[in-house]
């Protein structure tokens, strides 16, 4: 064992039927090789974003950002539900309260190429809740139940729902949900251990993800402070759950994805990447959202996630405040080559600004294919900033 190696930390560790090579794990009719699950964060899982982990790890499954069932009726052609070949599994998220519109909205994710469909019964946001969508339908289980059941028979890959343990800890009701949500058709669930009234605050309880998981019959996704591989495992052990699904801890920091895999493969834990990598990295990921979503929307959202890959370094505070400021990618390269050379010496910066040339000249020669959007048609259906803290512990 190499020193960038460490065996799994908790011997009690058993990882029901882990034979050391790539377990799969079925969802309906759809076959994984992963375990681990890269959930909807809006403003953030994007095609792009996407892209980015896939290119560090093969097998995860992946989902779009949120797209409102209502709003689809109008704008079916949503950039949100924007699929590419090579980032299956994937699943897009609908959320809404109108069963026969949730149902339009699936058969639209259908179409579109989804792998399978999520439903959002976990969003904690006012702007969403205060209808009947997201977590407010954990307050309504009868709607719930209807609605799973009306989406279930309109469309044919599989149905998933994300929920939360409740909405407040008086009525934590996270098991009676998943088994009605079993009963009414879910293929699997997620379940971010909070309450709707926590938000993002305090711990997830892992505890009350496992006695959903006891319950249910279909996978379970545990899901709520995944930041190491180690706490991973952790849940896994914890809630005896299928998968996990790893929100904020892939912000500035998609490695942990393949870290985690790894971990679970071969008990082997990687390195974190060096710090020019990342830096390559958040200068693929601007350039990528520029291409995209156009210069001000891509450098603009562009800014939030250098300040994820670059946090941590330490002295980097000057540069990540100019950062913010950015507006093309240009902007970015003569930044982060400076806090390449910061960190690793003439020989980073040199890496760094080869990184950009092959970067620029490959999307130059290879535009993915959403080069040439106009940012005009983007559209975001609530403000990923205004959702929940993106928090970086
Ligand atoms: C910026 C941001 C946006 C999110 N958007 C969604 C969303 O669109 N749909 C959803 O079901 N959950 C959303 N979530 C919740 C995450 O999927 C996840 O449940 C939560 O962050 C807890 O997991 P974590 O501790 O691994 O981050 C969002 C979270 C963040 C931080």
């Amino acid at each position: 064992m190499t020193d960038s190696e460490h065996a799994i930390a908790s011997p009690t560790f058993v990882f029901t039927g882990y034979t050391g090579t790539i377990m799969t794990l079925k969802i309906g009719s759809m076959t994984l090789k992963s375990r681990v699950y890269v959930p909807p964060m809006a403003g953030v899982t994007d095609i792009v974003f996407r892209d980015i982990v896939r290119q560090v790890d093969k097998e995860c499954m992946l989902s779009t950002e949120m797209v409102s069932s209502r709003a689809l009726m109008n704008r079916p052609e949503c950039r949100i539900m924007d699929l590419s070949d090579d980032e299956r599994p994937i699943g897009i998220q609908i959320f809404g309260h109108e069963p026969d519109v949730m149902a339009s909205a699936a058969r639209m994710a259908e179409a579109k190429g989804a792998d399978f469909v999520d439903i959002n019964m976990g969003c904690p946001v006012p702007k969403i809740t205060k209808g009947k969508d997201g977590c407010a339908l954990m307050r309504e289980p009868e709607l719930a139940k209807e609605i799973v059941e009306t989406v279930r028979a309109s469309i044919s890959i599989p149905l998933s729902v994300k929920f939360r343990l409740g909405w407040d800890d008086d009525s934590r009701n996270a098991v009676e949900f998943g088994e009605m949500l079993e009963g009414a058709g879910a293929c699997a669930v997620t379940v971010h251990g909070r309450t709707r009234q926590q938000l993002y605050s305090g711990k997830a309880d892992w505890s009350w993800i496992a006695k959903v998981k006891q319950a249910l019959s279909i996978p379970v996704f545990g899901n709520g402070d995944v930041f190491e591989p180690e706490d991973a495992i952790k849940l896994l052990e914890v809630t005896g759950c299928d998968g996990v699904a790893v929100a904020r801890g892939t912000l500035g920091n998609p490695w942990l994805i393949a870290r985690i895999t790894k971990y679970l493969e071969t008990g082997k834990l990687d390195d974190a990447p060096e710090e020019v990598d990342k830096l390559m990295v958040a200068y693929s990921h601007c350039l990528g959202l520029i291409n995209y979503k156009g210069a001000r929307v891509g450098a603009n959202e562009s800014r939030r996630h250098m300040t994820h890959y670059t946090k941590g370094i330490v002295g980097s505070a000057p540069y990540r405040a100019r950062l913010t400021q950015i507006a093309n990618a240009d902007d970015a390269a003569v930044i982060l080559a400076e806090l390449a050379e910061m960190v690793a010496g003439t020989d980073g910066k040199r890496r760094f600004l080869l990184h950009v040339e092959q970067a620029n000249l490959q999307q130059g020669e290879h535009p993915r294919k959403w080069n040439g959007n106009s940012e005009s048609s983007v559209e975001t259906p609530v403000d990923g900033r205004a959702l929940s803290p993106v928090a970086v512990p």
